[in-house]
């Protein structure tokens, strides 16, 4: 243990979290890495001496929200308290955030976290007041990947910066998971793809893989402490290539899916590209394997893919959903869609439309393209309107609701498990979830009283755009 532990017990943290699971999942990492140094989590900022943000950079709107928090906080620089900035507007603006946010002491992307405990430990000793800046830029020695401090006046500035060359996924024996029943395991870091929009490629390096063993291992540990659903992450997590070259994605999700104990796996983000017929095999074969994946597509249209560097076309995402509609079990496929990419007619939006309806999907996340630094896109012409881009998303997701009010609706009157996940007091209904992954509120006969975290039998009995409703039934307990 560093020596911020044993300096003060009573080092204390405030940790906010912005974005993805990814993000949710190296904020609970994040978490025991400070607490495993000495630090005690708080849940106000007025409690803490350290106030840290995991941020995400993936749209405009974003990164905007961390820059106004850090804004509003600013007068609590005044009470001695210092700021730490991480995750992707961390990687993505480095050093420029203590230009936008002067009180910023900490900025660390996502590939630098292994380097935190000793981050802290420089951030512990380093004066709020102005001192010496050779003192303070001295001591902190990390490896060339990036990692230093820059004198700032007075305030000290350390930055963790590692660029696309990390070897290394941020594995720790100390994750704290705040679900005990439901735990993220991330398999692979990082994306080589280069979507022409997207920042990740930029803000979370280059795609480096766990091991089986490794994952195994984490797995195994969860389920003997209780967790009964797992769900292994990734940036495209089906890009998974076993460094000890044992196991292929699919095999490894059947290996999770086999451990005694675990009921449910999950996995996300796939990518259309490398999304193998194996993986519908593997859901056949392992019960366990939940029937829902999420297969982004982005645009119904192979001109617009083309532009975006998506690396399929239509027909080859529809074959790929034709897959999964020949499972053995119904799969439950979402997706996420951009309106308004550079360069997108008319046309090619009728056909996003028009892929909607061909699948049939259960969900669907869409966003307003939004022009990120870094990007390929960023040098495309014909940008689309404002208004046109809010005029397609709205077309689109009231397309979208129709569908899922017609394919909600086909499931009243079938008993489905769900995983109790809470109690919805203002509306008097228990909270659970479908191995679809769907939301399914659901009531109990008097004197019932299901626990979280425990898997209970439920009769649809009316369906919503969004969820479903039932009774849980008192059959097959
Ligand atoms: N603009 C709008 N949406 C984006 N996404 C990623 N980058 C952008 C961008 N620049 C969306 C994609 C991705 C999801 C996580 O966010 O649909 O799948
Ligand atoms: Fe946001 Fe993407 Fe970073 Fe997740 S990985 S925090 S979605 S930019």
């Amino acid at each position: 243990m560093s020596g911020v532990g044993q300096q003060s017990a009573q080092k204390t943290f405030y940790l906010e979290t912005f974005g993805c699971q990814m993000n949710v999942h190296d904020s609970e990492k994040v978490v025991g890495t400070l607490v495993q140094e000495g630090y005690r989590r708080v849940e106000s900022v007025e409690q803490a001496d350290l106030i840290l943000y995991n941020t995400c950079s993936i749209r405009d709107k974003a990164e905007q929200k961390v820059f106004h928090r850090l804004a509003d906080y600013k007068k609590l620089e005044a009470q001695g308290k210092k700021f730490g900035v991480l995750g992707c507007v961390a990687q993505q603006e480095g050093e420029k955030i203590f230009e936008r946010a002067p009180h910023v002491s900490l900025v660390c992307g996502s590939a630098s976290y292994t380097k935190l405990p000793e981050m802290l430990v420089q951030l512990e000793r380093a004066p709020l007041a102005a001192g010496n800046s050779e003192d303070r830029a001295s001591g902190f020695d990390l490896p060339a990947s990036g990692s230093r401090t820059a004198d700032a006046g007075s305030l000290v500035r350390i930055t963790g910066l590692d660029d696309r060359q990390t070897e290394k996924c941020f594995e720790t024996e100390f994750t704290a998971r705040t679900n005990p029943h439901r735990g993220y395991i991330t398999i692979i870091e990082g994306c080589d793809k280069f979507c022409a929009y997207c920042v990740v490629p930029f803000t979370r390096g280059k795609e480096r893989s766990r091991t089986s063993e490794s994952v195994l291992a984490e797995a195994r540990q969860m389920a003997d402490l209780g967790y009964t659903e797992i769900q292994l992450l990734g940036q495209n997590v089906n890009s998974y290539r076993d460094l000890s070259g044992k196991k292929s994605f699919a095999e490894l999700l059947a290996a999770v899916g086999e451990i005694a104990g675990v009921r449910r796996v999950r996995f996300t983000t796939s990518h259309p590209r490398d999304f193998g017929r194996d993986i519908v095999e593997a859901i056949d074969a392992v019960p366990t394997l939940c029937d829902h994946v999420h297969l982004p597509v982005q645009s119904g249209s192979t001109r617009v893919l083309d532009a975006m560097q998506r690396l399929y076309t239509r027909d080859q995402y529809l074959e790929r959903i034709g897959w999964m509609q020949g499972a053995k079990r119904e799969i439950s496929i979402t997706t996420d869609v951009i309106v308004g990419f550079p360069g997108e007619t008319e046309q090619d939006f009728r056909e996003t439309l028009s892929l909607l309806d061909e699948v049939g999907y259960d969900g669907v996340f869409s966003f307003k393209y939004s022009a990120r630094p870094n990007t390929p896109a960023l040098t495309l012409e014909d940008a689309i309107p404002e208004e046109e881009k809010s005029r397609r998303l709205e077309e689109l997701m009231a397309r979208q609701r129709e569908i899922q009010i017609a394919r909600y609706k086909k499931y009243i009157g079938t008993q489905y498990e769900v995983m109790v996940e809470g109690y919805n007091e203002a509306r008097s209904q228990w909270i659970g979830r479908t191995s679809q992954n769907k939301t399914l509120n659901f009531t109990v006969e008097s004197g019932a009283d299901p626990r979280v975290g425990a898997y209970v039998p439920v009769l649809v009995t009316r369906s919503f755009p969004n969820s479903l409703v039932g009774e849980m039934s008192s059959l097959g307990q």
